[in-house]
Protein backbone atom coordinates (compact mmCIF):
# COMPACT_ATOMS: atom_id res chain seq x y z
CA UNK A 1 0.00 0.00 0.00
CA UNK A 2 2.40 2.81 1.15
CA UNK A 3 4.65 1.69 -2.35
CA UNK A 4 1.58 2.80 -4.11
CA UNK A 5 0.97 5.71 -2.06
CA UNK A 6 5.01 6.83 -3.16
CA UNK A 7 4.11 6.07 -6.94
CA UNK A 8 1.02 8.47 -6.57
CA UNK A 9 3.10 11.41 -4.93
CA UNK A 10 5.84 10.54 -7.86
CA UNK A 11 3.70 10.98 -10.62
CA UNK A 12 2.91 14.52 -9.44
CA UNK A 13 6.21 15.44 -9.68
CA UNK A 14 5.92 13.87 -13.12
CA UNK A 15 3.03 15.53 -14.29
CA UNK A 16 2.85 19.07 -12.16
CA UNK A 17 5.90 21.20 -12.63
CA UNK A 18 4.50 23.52 -9.78
CA UNK A 19 5.02 20.54 -7.48
CA UNK A 20 7.97 21.33 -5.10
CA UNK A 21 8.11 18.64 -2.34
CA UNK A 22 6.91 15.54 -0.86
CA UNK A 23 5.18 17.75 1.61
CA UNK A 24 3.94 20.50 -0.37
CA UNK A 25 2.34 17.59 -2.61
CA UNK A 26 0.69 15.47 1.00
CA UNK A 27 -0.72 18.67 1.98
CA UNK A 28 -2.17 20.92 -0.57
CA UNK A 29 -2.99 18.47 -3.62
CA UNK A 30 -6.86 18.10 -3.31
CA UNK A 31 -6.66 15.05 -6.45
CA UNK A 32 -4.16 12.82 -4.40
CA UNK A 33 -6.73 13.11 -1.41
CA UNK A 34 -9.75 12.17 -3.88
CA UNK A 35 -7.56 9.23 -5.30
CA UNK A 36 -6.47 7.68 -1.58
CA UNK A 37 -10.01 8.26 -0.15
CA UNK A 38 -11.76 6.62 -3.63
CA UNK A 39 -9.11 4.22 -2.94
CA UNK A 40 -10.90 3.30 0.37
CA UNK A 41 -14.35 3.89 -0.77
CA UNK A 42 -13.49 1.36 -3.54
CA UNK A 43 -12.20 -1.11 -1.14
CA UNK A 44 -15.41 -1.20 0.99
CA UNK A 45 -17.52 -1.31 -2.23
CA UNK A 46 -16.30 -4.52 -3.38
CA UNK A 47 -16.92 -5.93 0.12
CA UNK A 48 -20.41 -4.77 -0.17
CA UNK A 49 -20.34 -1.74 2.54
CA UNK A 50 -22.13 -0.03 -0.25
CA UNK A 51 -23.19 2.74 2.23
CA UNK A 52 -20.23 3.17 3.60
CA UNK A 53 -18.11 3.31 0.39
CA UNK A 54 -20.78 6.13 -0.93
CA UNK A 55 -20.01 7.95 2.40
CA UNK A 56 -16.38 7.79 2.24
CA UNK A 57 -16.60 8.85 -1.31
CA UNK A 58 -18.95 11.91 -0.62
CA UNK A 59 -16.81 12.97 2.28
CA UNK A 60 -13.57 12.85 -0.15
CA UNK A 61 -16.33 15.38 -2.44
CA UNK A 62 -16.64 17.34 0.66
CA UNK A 63 -12.93 17.83 1.02
CA UNK A 64 -11.82 18.13 -2.78
CA UNK A 65 -14.57 19.22 -5.00
CA UNK A 66 -14.06 15.92 -7.27
CA UNK A 67 -17.01 13.14 -7.06
CA UNK A 68 -15.45 9.64 -7.84
CA UNK A 69 -18.19 7.04 -7.57
CA UNK A 70 -16.84 4.05 -5.06
CA UNK A 71 -17.80 1.62 -8.13
CA UNK A 72 -15.48 2.79 -10.34
CA UNK A 73 -12.35 1.17 -11.17
CA UNK A 74 -9.13 3.35 -11.22
CA UNK A 75 -5.87 2.14 -12.01
CA UNK A 76 -2.36 3.09 -11.08
CA UNK A 77 -0.45 6.67 -10.95
CA UNK A 78 -3.80 8.32 -11.51
CA UNK A 79 -3.04 12.52 -11.34
CA UNK A 80 -5.91 14.77 -10.86
CA UNK A 81 -4.38 18.22 -11.07
CA UNK A 82 -6.64 20.97 -9.64
CA UNK A 83 -9.51 18.43 -9.47
CA UNK A 84 -12.70 20.49 -8.61
CA UNK A 85 -15.85 19.82 -10.25
CA UNK A 86 -14.33 16.48 -11.49
CA UNK A 87 -17.11 13.75 -11.58
CA UNK A 88 -16.49 10.20 -12.24
CA UNK A 89 -19.41 7.22 -12.62
CA UNK A 90 -20.55 4.36 -11.05
CA UNK A 91 -19.11 2.07 -14.22
CA UNK A 92 -16.26 4.12 -15.37
CA UNK A 93 -12.78 2.50 -15.49
CA UNK A 94 -9.72 4.06 -15.86
CA UNK A 95 -6.41 2.62 -16.53
CA UNK A 96 -2.68 3.45 -15.63
CA UNK A 97 -0.76 6.55 -15.64
CA UNK A 98 -4.30 8.70 -16.62
CA UNK A 99 -4.73 12.49 -16.24
CA UNK A 100 -7.54 14.53 -15.84
CA UNK A 101 -8.06 18.36 -15.12
CA UNK A 102 -10.26 20.52 -13.18
CA UNK A 103 -14.42 20.25 -14.60
CA UNK A 104 -14.13 16.51 -16.17
CA UNK A 105 -16.80 14.37 -16.67
CA UNK A 106 -16.84 10.84 -17.50
CA UNK A 107 -20.44 10.46 -17.26
CA UNK A 108 -23.27 8.41 -18.75
CA UNK A 109 -25.69 9.24 -21.64
CA UNK A 110 -28.57 6.76 -20.23
CA UNK A 111 -30.15 5.65 -17.27
CA UNK A 112 -30.25 2.44 -18.01
CA UNK A 113 -28.14 0.16 -14.96
CA UNK A 114 -24.78 -1.93 -16.68
CA UNK A 115 -21.84 -0.49 -18.43
CA UNK A 116 -22.50 3.21 -19.22
CA UNK A 117 -19.59 5.15 -18.53
CA UNK A 118 -16.34 5.17 -20.19
CA UNK A 119 -13.11 3.24 -20.26
CA UNK A 120 -9.62 4.98 -20.52
CA UNK A 121 -7.11 3.11 -21.25
CA UNK A 122 -3.34 3.33 -19.94
CA UNK A 123 -2.05 6.95 -20.49
CA UNK A 124 -5.20 8.92 -21.35
CA UNK A 125 -4.72 12.60 -20.42
CA UNK A 126 -8.07 14.48 -20.10
CA UNK A 127 -8.28 18.35 -20.85
CA UNK A 128 -9.91 21.22 -18.35
CA UNK A 129 -13.57 20.96 -18.46
CA UNK A 130 -13.82 18.21 -21.09
CA UNK A 131 -16.93 15.80 -20.51
CA UNK A 132 -16.54 12.03 -21.77
CA UNK A 133 -19.68 10.50 -21.99
CA UNK A 134 -21.14 6.88 -22.83
CA UNK A 135 -20.16 3.24 -22.39
CA UNK A 136 -16.90 3.72 -25.48
CA UNK A 137 -12.67 3.31 -25.02
CA UNK A 138 -10.36 5.75 -24.95
CA UNK A 139 -7.78 4.21 -26.38
CA UNK A 140 -4.21 3.92 -24.88
CA UNK A 141 -2.24 7.03 -24.90
CA UNK A 142 -4.93 9.74 -26.37
CA UNK A 143 -5.84 12.85 -25.55
CA UNK A 144 -8.90 14.73 -25.22
CA UNK A 145 -8.93 18.28 -25.43
CA UNK A 146 -9.50 20.94 -22.59
CA UNK A 147 -13.93 21.57 -23.19
CA UNK A 148 -14.28 19.27 -26.02
CA UNK A 149 -17.03 16.71 -25.48
CA UNK A 150 -17.07 12.94 -26.37
CA UNK A 151 -19.37 10.86 -26.91
CA UNK A 152 -17.67 8.01 -29.45
CA UNK A 153 -14.34 6.15 -29.05
CA UNK A 154 -11.29 7.31 -29.55
CA UNK A 155 -8.12 5.40 -31.20
CA UNK A 156 -5.29 4.94 -29.54
CA UNK A 157 -2.89 8.11 -29.55
CA UNK A 158 -5.70 10.33 -31.27
CA UNK A 159 -6.15 13.77 -30.28
CA UNK A 160 -10.09 14.76 -29.73
CA UNK A 161 -10.90 18.57 -28.86
CA UNK A 162 -13.89 20.39 -29.82
CA UNK A 163 -17.48 19.65 -29.77
CA UNK A 164 -18.39 16.95 -31.06
CA UNK A 165 -15.18 15.85 -30.26
CA UNK A 166 -13.21 15.13 -33.59
CA UNK A 167 -9.76 13.76 -34.20
CA UNK A 168 -6.88 15.81 -35.10
CA UNK A 169 -5.15 14.67 -37.87
CA UNK A 170 -1.90 16.01 -37.69
CA UNK A 171 0.45 16.03 -41.04
CA UNK A 172 3.65 14.60 -40.76
CA UNK A 173 6.73 16.48 -42.57
CA UNK A 174 7.40 13.52 -44.54
CA UNK A 175 3.42 13.36 -45.92
CA UNK A 176 4.51 17.17 -46.25
CA UNK A 177 7.02 16.42 -48.37
CA UNK A 178 5.60 14.00 -50.45
CA UNK A 179 2.62 16.37 -50.94
CA UNK A 180 4.35 18.37 -52.27
CA UNK A 181 6.63 16.62 -54.82
CA UNK A 182 3.62 15.00 -55.96
CA UNK A 183 2.22 18.85 -56.79
CA UNK A 184 5.09 19.91 -58.32
CA UNK A 185 5.23 17.02 -60.73
CA UNK A 186 1.79 17.89 -61.31
CA UNK A 187 2.79 21.62 -62.09
CA UNK A 188 0.47 22.82 -59.50
CA UNK A 189 2.18 25.27 -56.95
CA UNK A 190 1.92 23.73 -53.85
CA UNK A 191 2.45 27.26 -52.27
CA UNK A 192 0.14 28.19 -49.63
CA UNK A 193 -0.46 24.49 -49.14
CA UNK A 194 1.26 24.21 -45.60
CA UNK A 195 -0.08 22.46 -42.82
CA UNK A 196 -0.37 25.54 -40.27
CA UNK A 197 -2.56 27.13 -43.27
CA UNK A 198 -6.25 27.42 -41.76
CA UNK A 199 -7.51 27.38 -45.09
CA UNK A 200 -10.05 24.30 -46.00
CA UNK A 201 -9.41 24.37 -49.43
CA UNK A 202 -6.09 24.54 -49.16
CA UNK A 203 -6.41 21.52 -46.61
CA UNK A 204 -8.78 19.38 -48.57
CA UNK A 205 -6.11 19.63 -51.73
CA UNK A 206 -3.55 18.24 -49.58
CA UNK A 207 -5.90 15.29 -48.80
CA UNK A 208 -6.99 14.85 -52.23
CA UNK A 209 -2.88 14.71 -53.12
CA UNK A 210 -2.23 11.89 -50.27
CA UNK A 211 -5.23 9.98 -51.97
CA UNK A 212 -3.86 10.71 -55.76
CA UNK A 213 -0.99 9.31 -54.03
CA UNK A 214 -1.98 6.26 -52.64
CA UNK A 215 -3.85 5.52 -56.40
CA UNK A 216 -0.68 6.38 -58.08
CA UNK A 217 1.49 3.67 -55.64
CA UNK A 218 -1.94 1.15 -56.46
CA UNK A 219 -1.64 1.63 -60.24
CA UNK A 220 2.27 1.01 -60.37
CA UNK A 221 1.79 -2.18 -58.45
CA UNK A 222 -0.92 -3.40 -60.90
CA UNK A 223 1.10 -1.73 -63.99
CA UNK A 224 4.20 -3.84 -63.10
CA UNK A 225 2.05 -7.35 -62.52
CA UNK A 226 0.44 -6.87 -65.90
CA UNK A 227 3.83 -6.28 -67.48
CA UNK A 228 5.35 -9.37 -65.86
CA UNK A 229 2.46 -10.90 -67.71
CA UNK A 230 3.22 -9.63 -71.01
CA UNK A 231 1.15 -6.56 -71.24
CA UNK A 232 2.60 -3.31 -72.36
CA UNK A 233 0.28 -0.94 -70.73
CA UNK A 234 2.65 0.53 -68.25
CA UNK A 235 4.49 1.68 -71.79
CA UNK A 236 1.51 4.51 -72.47
CA UNK A 237 2.03 8.12 -71.08
CA UNK A 238 -0.31 9.71 -69.23
CA UNK A 239 -1.69 13.13 -70.48
CA UNK A 240 -0.04 16.17 -68.47
CA UNK A 241 -1.55 18.89 -67.03
CA UNK A 242 -1.08 22.66 -68.53
CA UNK A 243 -0.50 25.20 -66.17
CA UNK A 244 -3.81 27.32 -67.49
CA UNK A 245 -5.42 24.74 -65.59
CA UNK A 246 -4.17 26.15 -62.48
CA UNK A 247 -4.65 29.58 -62.52
CA UNK A 248 -4.76 29.93 -59.19
CA UNK A 249 -1.32 28.79 -58.97
CA UNK A 250 -0.29 32.10 -61.60
CA UNK A 251 -1.54 34.17 -59.38
CA UNK A 252 -0.11 33.32 -56.33
CA UNK A 253 3.35 32.84 -57.85
CA UNK A 254 2.75 36.44 -59.40
CA UNK A 255 1.87 38.02 -56.03
CA UNK A 256 5.20 36.23 -54.72
CA UNK A 257 7.15 38.09 -57.35
CA UNK A 258 5.23 41.10 -56.32
CA UNK A 259 6.39 40.39 -52.91
CA UNK A 260 9.65 40.11 -53.18
CA UNK A 261 10.04 43.23 -55.17
CA UNK A 262 8.07 45.18 -52.37
CA UNK A 263 10.98 43.41 -50.35
CA UNK A 264 13.80 44.83 -52.79
C1 LIG B 1 -5.89 18.86 -27.08
C2 LIG B 1 -4.44 19.07 -26.68
C3 LIG B 1 -3.98 17.91 -25.84
C4 LIG B 1 -3.68 19.18 -28.02
O1 LIG B 1 -2.34 19.39 -27.83
P1 LIG B 1 -1.30 19.19 -29.05
O2 LIG B 1 -1.28 17.76 -29.47
O3 LIG B 1 -0.03 19.82 -28.65
O4 LIG B 1 -1.99 19.95 -30.25
P2 LIG B 1 -1.78 21.46 -30.76
O5 LIG B 1 -1.70 22.41 -29.61
O6 LIG B 1 -0.68 21.42 -31.78
O7 LIG B 1 -3.16 21.75 -31.51
C5 LIG B 1 -3.53 21.08 -32.70
C6 LIG B 1 -4.80 21.71 -33.21
O8 LIG B 1 -5.89 21.49 -32.29
C7 LIG B 1 -6.45 22.74 -31.86
N1 LIG B 1 -6.78 22.59 -30.45
C8 LIG B 1 -5.94 22.29 -29.45
N2 LIG B 1 -6.61 22.20 -28.29
C9 LIG B 1 -7.91 22.43 -28.58
C10 LIG B 1 -9.10 22.48 -27.78
N3 LIG B 1 -9.07 22.23 -26.47
N4 LIG B 1 -10.26 22.75 -28.41
C11 LIG B 1 -10.31 23.00 -29.76
N5 LIG B 1 -9.21 22.96 -30.56
C12 LIG B 1 -8.04 22.69 -29.95
C13 LIG B 1 -5.35 23.76 -32.09
O9 LIG B 1 -5.85 25.05 -32.25
C14 LIG B 1 -4.71 23.22 -33.35
O10 LIG B 1 -5.55 23.55 -34.45
P3 LIG B 1 -4.93 23.89 -35.91
O11 LIG B 1 -4.23 22.62 -36.36
O12 LIG B 1 -6.12 24.23 -36.73
O13 LIG B 1 -3.99 25.02 -35.68
C15 LIG B 1 -4.27 20.37 -25.85
O14 LIG B 1 -4.51 21.50 -26.63
C16 LIG B 1 -5.20 20.43 -24.64
O15 LIG B 1 -6.33 20.87 -24.71
N6 LIG B 1 -4.66 19.96 -23.47
C17 LIG B 1 -5.35 20.03 -22.21
C18 LIG B 1 -4.56 20.91 -21.30
C19 LIG B 1 -5.36 21.39 -20.10
O16 LIG B 1 -6.54 21.16 -19.95
N7 LIG B 1 -4.68 22.05 -19.22
C20 LIG B 1 -5.26 22.56 -18.02
C21 LIG B 1 -4.15 22.98 -17.11
S1 LIG B 1 -4.81 23.73 -15.67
Amino acid sequence: MFSNMREDIQSVFRRDPAARNAFEVLTCYPGLHAVWLHRLAHALWVRNWKWLARMVSNLGRWLTGIEIHPGAKIGRRFFIDHGMGIVIGETAEVGDDVTLYQGVTLGGTSWNKGKRHPTLEDGVVVGAGAKVLGPFTVGAGAKIGSNAVVTKAVPAGATAVGIPGRIIVKTSEEQEAKRQALAERFGFDAYGMSEDMPDPVARSIGQILDHLEAVEERLEGMCEALHKMGSDFQGKELPTLPDSAFPCSELLSRSSAEDDGVKD
